[in-house]
């Protein structure tokens, strides 16, 4: 496995779904963890876990969008750090869907630049600087397929993810030079708080799920959090500036769905 020994790490979100397994992930190889949430029972039980498992984990409560919030987790992940953190995971996004654009107002757009976008920057300025004096570090962002294809209701949520993705970019290019990588994540069909699996098939045949993602299951939060152990050590230290799909091939296949009988595929949902 990747080592993160002697490395801290900061997860926002990092109590529940896939920054909380990101959060045990991280701990498990080595890292302290400074993990933040907004929900306070969500974050002390995964410091408990953590802990039972040996590992080392503080939490700091609040909603990332605040900004009080995002300069408590500094200060904290700071003094735990005893200088920069060497890992800053910027997970918290929220995909419950807004509905048809032309019926959404500015309030809901100006709510999704808060929770997908806006804390992303702010935890990024905030983190950066003792990142580039000391000349390393590693940010990851959490970005959404959705942000390369298509998705209805929901497409200021897809237009600030794509915003997600191309700071990632442009991010990784200015600062590459100071040794800080900045990669992403884009995830889909992730069995999590905010989108149960049970929830996904609203009582349908669960064997529908092989026709909407060809590696035929949810994804679980650890499957997400493999890859940022990934882009968080040292396995991947040439990379940096990319989103990487970790969506079990719903990206690869696109518009083609395979028929949940088991025989063959379909780009017309319609035909049986
Ligand atoms: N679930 C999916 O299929 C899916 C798909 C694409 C992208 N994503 C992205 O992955 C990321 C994680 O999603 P998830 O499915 O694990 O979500 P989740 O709701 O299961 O977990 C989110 C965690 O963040 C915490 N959180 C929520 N709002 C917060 C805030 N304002 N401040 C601090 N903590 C907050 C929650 O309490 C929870 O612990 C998000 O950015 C989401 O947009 C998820």
């Amino acid at each position: 496995m990747v080592s993160l020994a002697e490395t801290t790490a900061v997860v926002t979100g990092g109590g529940g779904g896939i920054g909380g397994g990101t959060s045990r992930l991280f701990a498990a190889a080595g890292a302290t963890v400074v993990l933040n949430d907004i929900d306070a029972e969500l974050a002390e039980s995964a410091v408990a876990d953590i802990e039972a498992d040996g590992g080392t984990a503080v939490a700091v409560v609040g909603d990332i969008r605040e900004a009080s919030t995002v300069e408590e987790l500094h200060a904290t992940a700071t003094e735990v750090a005893g200088g920069a953190v060497d890992v800053l995971v910027n997970n918290v996004g929220d995909y419950r869907p807004n509905g048809l654009f032309a019926e959404t107002d500015e309030e809901q757009w100006a709510a999704q630049y808060e929770i997908q976008l806006h804390h992303v920057f702010r935890c990024t300025r905030t983190f950066l600087p003792a990142m580039q004096e000391r000349g390393r570090g590693v940010i990851i962002n959490v970005s959404t397929v959705e942000a390369f294809r298509g998705v209805p209701h929901n497409s200021a949520y897809s237009a600030f993810n794509a915003g997600v993705s191309a700071f990632t970019r442009s991010l990784a290019v200015e600062v590459g030079r100071d040794g800080i990588r900045v990669n992403c994540i884009a995830p889909d069909m992730a069995d999590t708080l905010q989108t149960p699996g049970d929830s996904m098939l609203r009582g349908r045949d669960p064997q529908l799920i092989r026709s909407w993602i060809p590696l035929g299951r949810w994804g679980q939060p650890l499957d997400y959090a493999k890859v940022m152990l990934f882009l968080a050590g040292d396995l991947s230290s040439f990379m940096t500036g990319n989103t990487l799909m970790v969506d079990g091939g719903t990206m690869a296949a696109s518009g083609w769905y395979g028929r949940a009988s088991g025989s063959g595929w379909t780009n017309l949902p319609d035909q049986p």
